[in-house]
């Protein structure tokens, strides 16, 4: 990968990169797109990352699509596929990168190595493709955040563009991990959109205090609650401090983190332009 990139640049071409854990939907498409506006050459990582799953999570059964993946690439005209081995880290590896205080928090509170797994992935993607620019999706809003902030602290020198969560018709945000859910948990977690929507309407008719626009979506999850909530929250991007007693006076990040038996779902909705 960094041959080919290197190649790429001597010719004059500008790189995007597109990380990714492959089973590609729409939203990894949206990306993919979006990277190739950017950049003259799209690279591509695929790469089922074992560092950010826990002990108990879907690692071994994470889906693994090749072949349609390929496809996906070759439409959306990618350059170059990156997809490491289990030899990406070699046994005795022990270096990672990490954004301590952030990894903790929210997602991290509930899978306590996952964004040390990803901000150290993310940062070997990077050296190996050296990119321009990097897209990714809104729909991890908070991975976003923390790699927004890697990207400054440690100075990589690319800029980072995240793009808007691509929904199915009826609104549930397109995942990897939706497949997962039987047909009935599929149907009650609409209710994860719902709720985001009705709380952005309220901040778009002028609603600035946290607690009511809280409590506006919350009554969504009142007529259909899920099995559980894990949080619920509005975010200050720039701290990632939660704003549930707040006036908000600049952009915040609706996050919801939700589970229909075994499954997790994850959505978001931002309130004014926090990506820039
Ligand atoms: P993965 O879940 O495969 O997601 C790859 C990228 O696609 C991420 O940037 C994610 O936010 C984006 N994405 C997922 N669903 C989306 C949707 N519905 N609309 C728009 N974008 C969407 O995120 C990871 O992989 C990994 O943590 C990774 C960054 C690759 C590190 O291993």
């Amino acid at each position: 990968m960094q041959r080919v990139a290197e190649e790429a640049r001597r010719a004059g071409k500008s790189i995007g990169c597109v990380p990714t854990m492959g089973a590609l939907h729409e939203g990894h498409a949206s990306l993919l797109t979006k990277a190739s506006e950017l950049s003259d050459d799209v690279a591509l990582s695929i790469f089922v990352n074992p560092t950010q799953f826990g002990p108990t999570e879907d690692f071994a059964k994470y889906p693994r699509t090749w072949e349609s993946d390929l496809e996906t690439a070759e439409k959306a005209g990618v350059k170059a596929v990156f997809a490491p081995g289990t030899d990406f880290y070699p046994e005795d590896h022990r270096a990672i990168v990490a954004v301590p205080g952030w990894n903790s928090l929210l997602e991290g509170e509930i899978r306590p190595v996952h964004f040390d797994g990803v901000t150290t992935v993310v940062t070997k993607l990077f050296l190996s493709v050296e990119p321009d620019v990097a897209v990714f999706g809104q729909k991890d809003a908070q991975q976003a955040l923390l790699i927004r902030r890697m990207i400054r602290d440690l100075d990589f020198g690319l800029r980072l563009v995240v793009a808007p969560t691509v929904r199915e018709g009826d609104g549930l945000a397109m995942s990897s991990r939706n497949r997962y859910l039987s047909p009935v948990d599929r149907q009650r977690a609409l209710v994860l959109s719902r709720a985001l929507r009705a709380s952005v309407s309220a901040w778009m008719e002028g609603a600035r205090d946290a607690r009511q626009i809280l409590s506006i979506g919350a009554k969504e999850f009142d007529a259909n609650p899920p099995d559980a909530i894990d949080y619920f929250t509005l975010l200050d991007p720039d701290t990632l401090a939660t704003l549930d007693e707040a006036i908000l006076a600049k952009p915040a990040i609706l996050v919801v983190a939700a589970r229909y038996g075994a499954t997790r779902l994850i959505d978001n909705a931002v309130l004014g332009d926090v990506w820039g």
